[in-house]
């Protein structure tokens, strides 16, 4: 089977109800970076850092699947697919997305703050101040905050220079280093960009969809799949 590799970002969960960051009213028009997600701000004001993940956490869990994340889902039938994803909710697993690459963590679970390998399930929105970890440090969010290593950028990377067919939806391409993975796809691989503000790429073969996530993903799927047949 053809290997598809999608990169997401906000974008494509917004038509859920999740805010972007960089949108007009996305969530860093509300908020500081410096001041809820960056290692400095959680030494400083742990509480506050934790509260602002625990809303979001809150937005994720109300918030369903939309017609992009279960298109991609369905791609999986006809196709070998990778989605590598910068968003921190669960909505491509919960449509049925089997092979999914967490970035930038997940909301849904929580990390130890001495030890960034010790995740954990967290039940329900809230994760409170005074919950440990086995090694007694304060449970945080399991996400990578600006200054942080990204450890799952290797392998994503390398899923990229893998890719058969590329498909972007619904980032700015403002935060490195995932901006950079388009960069590792073959300069003979199509490159679908899918999102009403595309982002400027410096690549070749690329085809722009300037639509949103909910109508240019179901239409571009419903091509793959036709044309795989
Ligand atoms: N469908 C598709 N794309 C959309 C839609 C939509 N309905 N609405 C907005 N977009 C696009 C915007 O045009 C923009 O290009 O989604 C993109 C959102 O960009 P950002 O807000 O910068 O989000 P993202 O690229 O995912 O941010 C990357 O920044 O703060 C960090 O860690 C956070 O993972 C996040 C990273």
């Amino acid at each position: 089977m053809k290997r598809i590799v999608v990169l997401t970002g906000a974008g494509i969960s917004a038509e859920s109800g999740l805010k972007t960051f960089r949108d007009s009213d996305g969530l860093w028009e509300g908020y500081n970076i410096e001041d809820v997600a960056t290692p400095e701000a959680w030494e400083r004001d742990p509480a506050l850092v934790q509260d602002f993940y625990n809303q979001r956490r809150r937005s994720v869990l109300e918030a369903e699947p939309n017609a992009a994340h279960y298109a991609l889902a369905k791609l999986e039938a006809q196709y070998h697919v990778t989605i590598i994803t910068q968003n921190i909710d669960d909505l491509h697993e919960r449509a049925g997305s089997t092979n999914v690459v967490h970035l930038h963590g997940i909301i849904t679970r929580s990390q130890s703050s001495v030890n960034a390998n010790l995740t954990y399930p967290i039940n329900g929105w809230e994760l409170k101040m005074g919950k440990k970890c086995e090694l007694g440090s304060q449970l945080r969010a399991h996400v990578v905050w600006f200054g942080e290593a990204v450890p799952m950028i290797e392998t994503a990377a390398k899923i990229c220079s893998e890719a058969e067919l590329f498909i972007l939806v619904g980032t700015s391409l403002a935060v490195y280093p995932a901006a950079g993975l388009i960069n590792y796809v073959s300069h003979d691989v199509t490159k679908y960009i899918i999102d009403p503000n595309i982002p400027t790429v410096s690549n070749k073969r690329i085809v722009e969809m300037p639509y949103k996530a909910t109508i240019g993903v179901p239409v571009l799927v419903d091509e793959l799949i036709e044309n795989a047949q």
